[in-house]
């Protein structure tokens, strides 16, 4: 579905569900992360690049305080709630993330008063393609832009960050959400996570292609494993006496310094994963695209190996589609399920498929859905 028929459909179920045309359609993307997993909320550095698949919202001021929700996904449910109710736990399912903006930006002193929202979806949910995020930035958005908040796309991000921490309760970084406010089409995103820093890494793939395998193993990051990685690496920065673990220069050092094996790995993980993520920006910049393969795979293996996030399925994925000609692979997003990355020649992206759909079926598991991801641009205002 193209963003301008997406807009007008968006727009006119709108006007049937609220008897009025909406003031406007924005759009936020899902991502892909290239390269830099788990360590945003360690400081560090994240390469993604947004997709054409996102959230299209139709919205409009209400003369209340009342906060409606609707979506062409779950038509039959829409949430009203008042703004001056909303806390942590007053809202539940999908609706708590929109909700959750709506709460970060009234709790930071914004004017946003009732609104009226409809949203549209075209990004798979648990794929690991941050359809929540999505959810969220297309929501900071159109409030910035109805209530005049003019607050730039990293203030957004923020906003949305605080909605996922501090109102659905998922201790995310930000990644998703910065990847989904603040990426150009044909570049990846190259963010500094301490500094809020970004630059734009231009994204000529040339005679490849980053074909997205979606597991279908759903994943919930609303659980304790994410919350448990991230409490390991605040632990063990603070055993190394450094605010984070972007600040370990010496990794030699610090593996020796901590005694426990789980935290020796975690730190292993995020300090290569940050190394990883500088040397790939130095490959695109070279243009040395097929080179990033074996920097994915290293990534995976990191993944897989030391910070134990990685979940049958990916490792599957990742190991068949290298026999099958893939450049390298790697899983994308938390993890515990959803989708993994590989970097494919054009012209070997028929075997990949199907050697990947054989061995899924081959030991019983429903076959994967392919994606390839182009990068898209960011979170934009439709119509
Ligand atoms: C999830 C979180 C992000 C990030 C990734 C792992 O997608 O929402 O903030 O931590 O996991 O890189």
């Amino acid at each position: 579905m193209t963003a301008s028929s997406t807009a007008s459909t968006v727009a006119e179920t709108f006007a049937e569900a609220y008897a009025r045309r909406p003031s406007g359609v924005w759009h936020a993307p899902g991502r892909i992360n290239l390269i830099g997993e788990h360590t945003d909320y360690n400081d560090g550095l994240v390469l993604p690049f947004a997709i054409a698949q996102g959230v299209s919202v139709a919205a409009s001021r209400r003369d209340d305080d009342l906060l409606e929700l609707r979506s062409l996904q779950a038509i039959e449910s829409p949430a009203f709630v008042s703004l001056s109710a909303l806390e942590p736990g007053s809202v539940s399912g999908w609706a708590a993330y929109p909700a959750g903006v709506l709460w970060a930006l009234r709790n930071a002193g914004h004017p946003v008063g009732g609104i009226s929202l409809l949203y549209d979806s075209d990004l798979p949910q648990g794929a690991g393609l941050s359809s929540s995020a999505a959810l969220e930035c297309a929501t900071a958005l159109a409030v910035n832009d109805l209530f005049g908040l003019g607050l730039p796309g990293l203030e957004l991000a923020r906003a949305a960050q605080r909605a996922e921490n501090g109102f659905v309760g998922m201790p995310c970084g930000i990644l998703d959400q910065s990847a989904s406010m603040l990426c150009k089409e044909d570049h990846a995103l190259l963010l500094d996570c301490r500094s809020g820093l970004s630059s734009q890494i231009p994204l000529a793939l040339g005679a490849f292609t980053v074909l997205v395998i979606d597991t279908r193993a759903v994943h919930s990051l609303v659980d304790g494993e994410y919350a448990s990685r991230r409490a390991a690496c605040e632990e063990a920065a603070r055993l190394l006496g450094v605010p984070a673990l972007r600040d370990v220069k010496d990794l030699a050092g610090a593996l020796a310094a901590l005694p426990d094996p789980v935290l020796r790995r975690r730190v292993q993980h995020v300090v290569t994963e940050n190394h990883r993520v500088e040397a790939v920006v130095g490959l695109l910049r070279a243009g040395a695209v097929a080179e990033v393969g074996a920097l994915l795979t290293a990534s995976h293996l990191s993944l897989r190996d030391q910070f134990e996030v990685s979940w049958p399925e990916a490792d599957v994925a990742v190991a068949t589609a290298l026999a099958a000609g893939a450049r390298g692979g790697r899983m994308v997003g938390g993890g515990f399920g959803g989708s993994v990355i590989t970097l494919v020649p054009l012209d070997r992206v028929p075997q990949v498929r199907e050697a990947v759909t054989s061995a899924f079926l081959s030991r019983g598991w429903a076959a994967p859905a392919y994606l390839t991801a182009l990068p898209a641009p960011g979170a934009r205002r439709l119509g």
